[in-house]
């Protein structure tokens, strides 16, 4: 009986460790995912400043600092995309307007309710990724407070 108690602790803990470990690794894969610049579209440009906003402005709230966005969404759809059949689609264009929206409601949002308010940007960001661009998600969720 203590034998099987002393197994299932080490393996709970080496569970508990390499969930641990894989963190670090995680945000490393991240911060290098630089690809070549010269063949990033605009869109994928204003995407990665997009996210670069986000994570700075994630850090000021934390701070308990107010903070504004710089971007400019409504330039998802202008920009050019690396390929247009993500961006030609009605539900693009549904998701596109739905993040503007929870955009302008972040910068209407008193300090209270500033944090509620850019979860609900960052979901945004993940529900159109989930359908046009699924590769960034895991990056997007960086965005959110507990991560
Ligand atoms: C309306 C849909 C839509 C919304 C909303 C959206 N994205 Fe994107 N995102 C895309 C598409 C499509 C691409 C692929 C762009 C390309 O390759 O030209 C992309 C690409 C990206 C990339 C990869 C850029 C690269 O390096 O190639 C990142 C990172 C990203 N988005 C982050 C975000 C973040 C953060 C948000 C929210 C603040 C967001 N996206 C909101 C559709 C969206």
């Amino acid at each position: 009986m203590k034998i099987w108690l002393l197994t299932l602790a080490i393996c709970s803990f080496t569970i508990l460790l390499s969930c641990v470990a894989e963190k670090p690794e995680e945000t490393t894969k991240v911060t290098t995912s630089v690809q070549s610049p010269n063949e990033d579209s605009e869109l994928a440009l204003l995407m990665r400043f997009m996210y670069d906003d986000m994570y700075r402005v994630k850090a000021e709230l934390e701070a308990g600092k107010r903070a504004s966005l710089e971007h400019d969404p409504k330039e998802m759809f202008t920009a050019e995309p690396t390929d247009s059949a993500q961006v030609s689609t009605e539900s693009y264009k549904a998701f596109g307007q739905a993040y503007i929206a929870a955009y302008n409601a972040f910068h209407q949002a008193g300090q209270a309710n500033l944090k509620g308010h850019f979860e609900v940007l960052v979901q945004n960001c993940m529900v159109c990724h989930q359908t046009t661009c699924p590769g960034p998600m895991r990056r997007i969720e960086n965005l959110y407070f507990d991560n």
